[in-house]
């Protein structure tokens, strides 16, 4: 059918918003209870999960639902490598200043007011930047407490103007901000709260499961006293994906067959990214006008799964180390779903020796860590695609890794009789991923990596 209904591409809204109700209810009243009582009554929030589980997306929820509460809404993304998240928020301020956004101007005067420094247009920068301005370096303050008492001036300012709300800061991708801004922006936050219980500021970022560590990590006290941290759920459940793809269908009068319904909700087990990807491509081979049917279902997850393998797989795939590549395969025989001391049986290695490519594999996101010892693979459909590939990936990597036999092998030694007899692999949770195929010729790997 004509036209894009879904949002396939990463940090879209989906047309639907599904099964985030009692976040976004909670969020509403901490919105309500800053405005009345100000940061006395804030709960700045950390939203973690997985990749594709829809963290940008309900940031952008919280940031429509700030707006609709006369919140000013500043929002960034860290960028890893890239400009710091403390500069990427100065330039925001200086373009609400040049624009001559009234709450902004006003502050910028109270700022120089407050403080005594000499704010120009790029005011703001002295009071937030601490870094990479050389032109700036000079009068730099790297001082939470003045970058709080600017805050909580343009949320007073904010709130003059609009007799209502107050500021909120939302910073995407939080894990990968620079260590410097993380401490920068938790003490500024904290200051808030000490010196400025009545501002109506308030903060959510969102991360991968790891942030919390690396909050921690870059020297941040008490990660879990600062923010309240709300993990998004994995995956949707099956009600939640036929309400996600026939809610918005049903607007341009359009109905899924509940066969079709059921097809992608097996095909996708509610991941949130796949979800609206096979939908997408269903919507798009479906000659309708009316109806979804099975065949269409069916023949849209044939094109989704093989623009997954292209799309999002394969780069990654690509993307691996050798170790990293070898780590994922051993999961991937576990079904995605192992314990570090499994992984250290089906590698040959001991647990610590392989906590560097862990590392490495969470912090880009490839796998996470649902518990204490516990690893998972962020996307299910790679486990299936990690087992086709791996053989060939082997043939091209210039390190000695392990073949899946010997995996297997190291596996069958630890088991005991009883286990060995028993039949098969553990297949974790993620059976829908085997109707992928990969491509019979890989793509050239980078050597070495
Ligand atoms: N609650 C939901 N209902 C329906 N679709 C959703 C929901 N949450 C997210 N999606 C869809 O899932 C996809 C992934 O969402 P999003 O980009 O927000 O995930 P993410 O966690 O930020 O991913 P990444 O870690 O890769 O940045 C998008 O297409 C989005 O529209
Ligand atoms: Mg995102």
């Amino acid at each position: 059918m004509e036209g894009s209904l879904y949002t396939p591409g990463a940090g879209h809204s989906p047309p639907e918003l599904v099964g985030r109700d009692a976040l976004i209810q909670e969020w509403h009243r901490t919105l309500n209870s800053v405005a009345a009582q100000g940061r006395v009554a804030a709960r700045d929030m950390l939203l973690t999960g997985p990749r594709g589980v829809g963290k940008t997306t309900m940031l952008t929820a919280y940031g429509r639902a700030a707006s609709e509460q006369g919140f000013d809404v500043v929002n960034v993304q860290a960028i890893r490598h890239h400009e710091s998240v403390v500069d990427a928020l100065i330039t925001k301020a200086r373009t609400k200043l040049e624009d001559g956004a009234g709450a902004w101007v006003k502050a910028r005067n109270a700022v120089e007011r407050l403080s005594g420094l000499n704010v120009g247009v790029a005011g703001l920068s002295v009071g937030i930047s601490t870094r990479d301005d050389s032109t700036a370096a000079a009068s730099r303050v790297n001082d939470p407490g003045a970058i709080a008492a600017a805050l909580a001036t343009l949320s007073d300012a904010i709130r003059e103007d609009r007799g209502s709300g107050g500021l909120l800061i939302t910073v995407d991708e939080l894990q990968a901000a620079h260590p410097s801004d993380l401490t920068l922006i938790a003490a500024a936050l904290h200051r808030l709260n000490v010196d400025h219980p009545t501002a109506t500021v308030t903060f959510a970022a969102s991360g991968l499961p790891h942030t919390p560590q690396v909050l921690t990590d870059a020297g941040v006290t008490h990660p879990d006293r600062l923010f309240f941290q709300d993990d998004v759920p994995l995956t949707l459940t099956p009600e939640q994906v036929e309400l996600a793809v026939a809610v918005p269908a049903g607007r341009r009068g359009v109905s899924w067959h509940p066969d079709a319904l059921q097809a992608i909700t097996n095909a996708t087990n509610g991941y949130p990214a796949h979800v609206q990807l096979f939908a997408d491509a269903i919507w798009r081979v479906a000659p309708g006008p009316h109806r979804i049917t099975l065949d269409d279902a069916k023949t849209g997850i044939t094109s989704a799964v093989q623009e997954v393998n292209r799309r999002t797989l394969s780069p990654r795939w690509n993307g691996l180390a050798d170790r990293s590549m070898e780590y994922m395969a051993a999961l991937a025989l576990h079904g995605g779903e192992a314990t570090t001391k499994q992984l250290a049986t089906t590698l040959g290695r001991t647990a610590p020796n392989l906590s560097m490519v862990r590392q490495r594999l969470l912090d880009q996101g490839d796998i996470y860590a649902p518990g204490r010892g516990q690893v998972r693979m962020a996307m299910p459909l790679l486990v299936p695609y990690a087992l086709a590939r791996y053989e060939e990936s082997r043939a091209q990597s210039d390190t000695p890794i392990l073949s899946l036999d010997q995996m297997r092998a190291n596996q069958v030694r630890e088991q005991s009789p009883s286990e060995r007899s028993a039949p098969g692999l553990s297949r974790g949770t993620f059976e829908q991923g085997r109707q992928v195929t990969p491509p019979k010729t890989p793509p050239h790997r980078e050597p070495g990596r």
